[in-house]
């Protein structure tokens, strides 16, 4: 499914098995959404050249993909899907 958040760029989430997944929606081959490609438990395999990604580490395993998905962290909250945004902190200030 396609989501978006203000800053960032498009979100696809993804659930494997009973964890959701969030990486960047477009495909790092090309310009093709991957949430227009077909996801098989735990690859997302791009519509445009076929090439693939594990959806969980964002790493591509298939051909022509040779550049890894930004994966975001994602977390459930009130049935909210939660991710935390690149270079965010966590923990309290010091
Ligand atoms: S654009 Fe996705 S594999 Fe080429």
């Amino acid at each position: 499914m396609e989501a978006t958040v203000e800053g960032l760029p498009p979100l696809a989430v993804y659930k494997v098995e009973d964890t959701y997944f969030v990486t960047d929606n477009l495909c790092t081959h090309g310009s093709s959404l991957l949430t227009e490609g077909w996801q098989e438990g735990a690859v997302i395999e791009c519509a445009f050249h076929g090439g693939s990604f594990d959806i969980r580490t964002g790493e591509p395993i298939g051909h022509p993909c040779t550049v890894a998905l930004r994966t975001y962290e994602a977390r459930v909250e009130d049935d909210w899907i939660v991710i935390t945004a690149p270079g965010a902190r966590t923990g309290s200030p010091e």
